[in-house]
């Protein structure tokens, strides 16, 4: 063992003006953090009274954080400059040893647990805040999302509601998320509310709405190649939260109510039977296409594997005759797998009732793949 640097264990002749400083710039971090208009910066109004408790939470989050940064960052750079090797050191020297420390592992055991218990107190206590355990009773809006958009749903409308999601002020309301297609996230920044949207499960938001204005929604999963579009925060052209007084609430209900009077509340039926294919429309199988497939599938060639093979040419490629099942490659064959799904070497396809087509949706489909070539 080389013993060369036994005359310094200690923590170096500079290490308590270090400390002072450091606990200056730390202090100073957490008053910043406690003054400075941070949300305002963020572009984060507060929509819901509970969105204030969000804030806090992140307020003492980003101060410890910071503070705690200071001091290791800190001390990383000094200990690094101040035990750097000298060139009068052996090749062979190491540092000082440490192990076994036990009054130094104490601290650095104790200090960062108690910090955790602390935070998730206050986390624990904020969580019960923000979310009141009891439904609200008045008004439960549903939302659903789509690749690449949402759609709301309200008691007393007919169908869907498309483009800005209206709610009163002050009414408790109880937002009911869930999917058509794959994973979404529903976020509202001004109320610091969000949760997943999944397919087949329905998940919840508690909020009551505290102050009138239209604020921006966002997906926070990445759902596909348009994700980006799901985004209000970066482009205005997109989807809103509008809370507003009663008396605008209801004018707009009442809108939707006529508007949508017609529309029927039936689910579109899942494909079965035999697919009519004279009357596909290759307009609306693209938009399909675009909508659902797109996310699987490319419109290059076969070898242009996205998640399933690329489907240009699925109807018109000598190179590949017969379709992933076998089969030959006839709109009657492309029809069947839209409908039945697909398992097997290439990897799985959902059936017409998971994607949600029907019988004219195959139609279309097989109109537009045909029409590829
Ligand atoms: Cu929807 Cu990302």
């Amino acid at each position: 063992m080389v013993e060369n640097r036994a005359e310094r264990v200690h923590l170096g002749r500079g290490f308590w003006g270090v400390t002072a400083l450091l606990a200056v710039l730390a202090a100073a971090s957490v008053v910043f953090w406690y003054v400075a208009p941070v949300y305002d910066w963020l572009h984060l109004p507060v929509a819901i009274e509970t969105a204030k408790h969000v804030d806090e939470l992140s307020t003492f989050m980003f101060a410890t954080g910071s503070a705690l940064y200071i001091f290791v960052l800190g001390y990383i750079i000094y200990f690094s400059l101040e035990f750097r090797a000298r060139k009068s050191d052996p090749p062979d020297a190491i540092g000082i040893q440490i192990h076994d420390n036990h009054k130094l592992e104490f601290w650095w055991t104790i200090v960062p647990a108690a910090f955790v218990v602390l935070l998730s107190v206050v986390s624990v206590r904020i969580w019960y805040q923000i979310m009141p355990l009891a439904p609200a009773t008045d008004l439960v809006v549903e939302s659903i999302g789509h690749q690449f958009y949402w759609t709301f749903r309200y008691p007393e409308i007919n169908g869907e509601v498309t483009g800005e999601m209206h709610l009163p002020v002050g009414v408790p309301v109880d937002l009911n998320l869930t999917s058509s297609d794959v994973i979404h996230s529903f976020w509202v920044p001004a109320m610091r509310l969000k949760n997943d949207m999944v397919p087949g499960m329905v998940t919840v938001i508690r909020l009551t709405p505290t102050k009138p204005g239209r604020y921006p929604i966002v997906c926070t999963q990445f759902c596909g190649t348009a994700h980006n579009t799901m985004n209000a925060m970066v482009d205005n052209t997109k989807q809103f939260v509008v809370v507003e007084d009663k008396a605008s609430f209801d004018k707009w209900y009442q809108g939707w109510k006529i508007k949508n009077a017609h529309v029927s509340n039936e689910l579109p039926v899942a494909s079965t039977g035999t697919v009519d294919l004279a009357n596909g429309s290759v307009s609306a199988g693209q938009a399909l296409f675009a909508q659902k497939c797109s996310a699987c599938h490319a419109l290059g060639p076969f070898s242009q594997v996205v998640v399933g093979p690329g489907l240009k040419g699925v109807l018109h490629d000598p190179a590949h005759p017969n379709l992933v099942d076998g089969d030959p490659s006839t709109p009657e064959n492309v029809a069947k797998i839209l409908q039945n799904g697909y398992t097997g070497s290439m990897g799985s396809m959902p059936n017409a009732s998971t994607n949600g087509l029907t019988n004219q949706d195959i139609s279309n489909l097989v109109a537009y793949l045909n029409s590829l070539k």
